[in-house]
C-alpha cells in the first residue's frame, strides 16, 4: 500500500518458521494493541545513541542541515501569520520535536529559526522542546556542548513525552509544565519518521465493506541481538468485519464511511497512535496546534488504491507502517483546519503540514511559504540531488561541490562527501574561491553537531585550513578534534607543522616528541624533530 519508495522500506522479512494456523483465535488483536510497539520502543530506549550511527537507523533525510532550514522557514511564516492577528505575547510558542532521536535535527533547525525569524522582522519568543522516549537520547541532548547555549538563552528545553500515551509533557530546563489548558498560544509540532513509529491501526475495504486487519506476532524478545528479533518476527493477519465508529468518534468515523465509499478495494492504516498524541497537544493551548511532519506514506485515498495489495508492517531496522497522510489531512479538515501537501508524487518522503484548530485566521505567508520551501523543492527533492552527488560522475568538479555545499545549507555530511575533492582542489585554488571555502568551513563547524563517534569534521576542515596556510584556526580545530577523540601521532605530527608556522616552535619540537612516543618508527616525524631541533640550537 506503501506509494513511494523509501530508505526504510526495502524490505520485509518474516523469515521465522511460523504459520498463520499456529495462531489462536484469541491472539489477533488490532494492531496497535500488538507488543510489538512496546518491543519497538524498548528497542530505541535499548539502541540509545547507537540507533544513530552510520547503517542503524537510516536518518539523513530527515536530519540534514537543508530540511531544518525548510522548516524554519515554513513555521517562522506560520508564526508571523498568527502575531500579525493576535499580536506579539510573552508566552512563548512551544515548538515541540516528538522523537527527536539524534537532536541533529533540532540544532540545525534552532540556527536557521533564528534567522528566519529576524529576516521576517517576528520578535515573538519561542521556546524548542525536544522529546523522545530514549533516556539516554535525552540524556545525550543535555550534556550536549552545541546545545547549552540555547538552554542558556531560554530558547531550548527537553522533555520525556511518550506520544502514544495521554500525558502532561514536564519540561527538564525550566521545570515548566504543558498540561491541559496550559497555553493560550500555538503549539507547533515537529514529527519526522515519527508517525510510522507509532501504533497503528490496519483496515482493509472488501466489497465495499470495512475489515479490520487484526495482527497476531511471535517475537522472540529472549534474543539479545536486536537486528535478529526484528529479522525473526513473524506477524500473522485476520481480516475481521468492523464497524465505521470503531474508534467511537465522530470524525473518525465519518473518514472511515468517506474511505468505504466507492467501487475499489483497498487496504489503509490508521496512524491512532499520532491521532491520539495530537489530541494530547491541542488540549494544551487555546490557540492553533501546526504540525510539519515528513515520513513515508500516501497522500490520498487514490494513492492507496494505486497499490491495491495487502497493507502489513514494514520490517527493515524497525517496525513501522505506512504513514497515512490523507487521513490526518482529512481530519484536519474536519475541524475547519488546513492540510498542506505536495503536488508531486515524492520519492522517498512527503512532507505535509496540518493546522488544527476551529478558527478563522488566514494564513496567507504559511501558505506561500510551504509553496516555496517544500513543494517547489523538497526535502525529498534534496535527497534525490545527494543522490546523484554520490553517483560516479567525472563531470562534476569544484563549482558543482561547492553549489551542493551551499543548496545543502552547509550540512557537515554533505561536506565530508564532497571532502577528498576539496582536499584535491585546494592547492589550484584562485584567492576567491579560498575565501569562499574559508566562509563555508566557518559555517559548515558551526552548524556541526556531533552525534557520533565515527564524524572528525574538525579533523578534516583543519587539515583543510592548514592547506590554506590558516595556521591558527587550523591549530584550534585540531585541539577540539583532539578533545574529543584523542591525539594520534599522524594528527600530533600535523600540528607540530602548524605551531612551526605561526612560531610557537617549542610546541612543535614537543608535538613531535609525543608523536615519536606513541610511534617511534614515524620517520618523517624523526626527521621533522633533527629539523627543527638543529633551527633552533
Ligand atoms: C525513526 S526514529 C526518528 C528519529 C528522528 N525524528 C529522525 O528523523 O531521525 C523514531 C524516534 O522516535 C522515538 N520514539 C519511539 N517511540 C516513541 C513514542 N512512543 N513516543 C515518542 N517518541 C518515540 C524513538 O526513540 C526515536 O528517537
Amino acid at each position: 500500500v506503501c506509494p513511494v519508495k523509501d530508505e526504510k522500506s526495502a524490505a520485509n522479512v518474516t523469515a521465522a518458521p511460523y504459520q498463520t494456523s499456529d495462531f489462536n483465535a484469541s491472539e489477533f488483536k488490532p494492531l496497535s494493541q500488538s507488543p510489538l510497539w512496546k518491543f519497538q520502543q524498548d528497542f530505541y530506549k535499548k539502541l540509545g545513541m547507537d540507533a544513530w550511527r552510520p547503517q542503524q537507523v537510516p536518518n539523513f533525510i530527515t536530519t540534514n542541515s537543508f530540511i531544518a532550514h525548510r522548516y524554519a522557514r515554513v513555521i517562522a511564516a506560520m508564526i508571523r501569520d498568527w502575531c500579525l492577528k493576535h499580536g506579539n505575547k510573552d508566552e512563548p510558542v512551544n515548538i515541540l520535536e516528538l522523537g527527536a532521536g539524534s537532536g541533529r535535527f533540532a540544532h540545525f533547525f534552532l540556527h536557521h529559526i533564528k534567522q528566519a525569524l529576524s529576516e521576517l522582522s517576528v520578535s515573538q519568543p519561542f521556546r524548542y522542546v525536544m522529546t523522545d522516549i530514549s533516556e539516554a537520547n535525552i540524556n545525550f541532548w543535555r550534556q550536549h556542548e552545541k546545545l547549552a547555549p540555547f538552554v542558556t538563552s531560554g530558547e531550548l528545553d527537553f522533555a520525556y513525552f511518550d506520544a502514544s500515551e495521554q500525558c502532561q509533557i514536564d519540561l527538564m530546563e525550566s521545570g515548566t509544565c504543558l498540561k491541559t489548558g496550559s497555553g493560550r498560544v500555538p503549539i507547533i509540532v515537529i514529527a519526522n519518521y515519527l508517525i510510522d513509529t507509532l501504533p497503528s491501526d490496519l483496515f482493509q475495504i472488501r466489497n465495499g465493506e470495512l475489515h479490520q486487519r487484526l495482527a497476531a506476532t511471535r517475537i522472540d524478545d529472549q534474543e539479545p541481538d536486536i537486528q535478529k528479533v526484528l529479522d525473526q518476527t513473524f506477524i500473522a493477519y485476520k481480516d475481521a468485519p468492523c464497524p465505521s465508529d470503531w474508534y467511537g468518534d465522530d470524525h473518525l468515523k465519518e473518514i472511515l464511511e468517506g474511505y468505504i465509499e466507492g467501487e475499489k478495494d483497498f487496504g489503509f492504516a490508521v496512524p491512532i497512535g499520532f491521532i491520539r498524541s495530537l489530541e494530547t497537544l491541542k488540549s494544551f493551548t487555546s490557540g492553533p496546534l501546526f504540525v510539519l511532519a515528513s515520513d513515508f506514506g500516501p497522500l490520498s485515498k487514490e494513492a492507496m488504491q494505486e497499490h491495491n495489495n495487502q497493507i502489513q508492517v514494514v520490517m527493515n531496522k524497525a517496525y513501522t507502517v505506512p504513514a497515512n497522510f490523507d487521513f490526518i489531512g482529512r481530519l484536519s479538515e474536519k475541524g475547519n483546519g488546513i492540510f498542506l501537501k505536495p503536488a508531486c508524487k515524492p520519492s522517498a518522503i512527503a512532507t505535509v503540514g496540518y493546522l488544527f484548530g476551529n478558527h478563522d485566521d488566514a494564513y496567507p505567508n504559511l501558505l506561500k511559504a510551504y509553496q516555496d520551501y517544500i513543494d517547489d523543492f523538497s526535502p525529498d527533492d534534496f535527497n534525490l540531488m545527494k543522490e546523484v552527488l554520490e553517483a560516479p560522475n567525472e563531470t562534476l568538479d569544484l563549482k558543482h561541490m561547492m553549489s551542493f555545499l551551499r543548496l545543502s545549507q552547509f550540512d557537515s555530511r554533505i561536506f565530508l562527501m564532497i571532502f577528498d575533492q576539496l582536499n584535491a582542489a585546494v592547492p589550484m585554488m584562485k584567492t576567491t574561491e579560498r575565501e569562499y571555502l574559508k566562509q563555508a568551513i566557518h559555517s559548515v563547524i558551526t552548524l556541526f553537531y556531533r552525534a557520533d563517534q565515527e564524524t572528525d569534521i574538525h579533523l578534516q576542515c583543519g587539515h583543510l585550513l592548514g592547506k590554506m596556510g590558516e595556521y591558527q584556526d587550523a591549530l584550534r580545530l585540531f585541539e577540539i578534534s583532539a578533545s574529543h577523540f584523542g591525539l594520534t601521532a599522524k594528527v600530533q605530527y600535523l600540528m607540530s607543522i602548524l605551531y612551526w608556522e605561526v612560531g610557537q616552535k617549542e610546541d612543535a619540537v614537543q608535538c613531535l616528541k609525543e608523536a615519536l612516543n606513541k610511534e617511534p618508527d614515524f620517520t618523517q616525524a624523526t626527521e621533522r624533530l633533527r629539523l627543527y631541533q638543529a633551527q633552533i640550537s
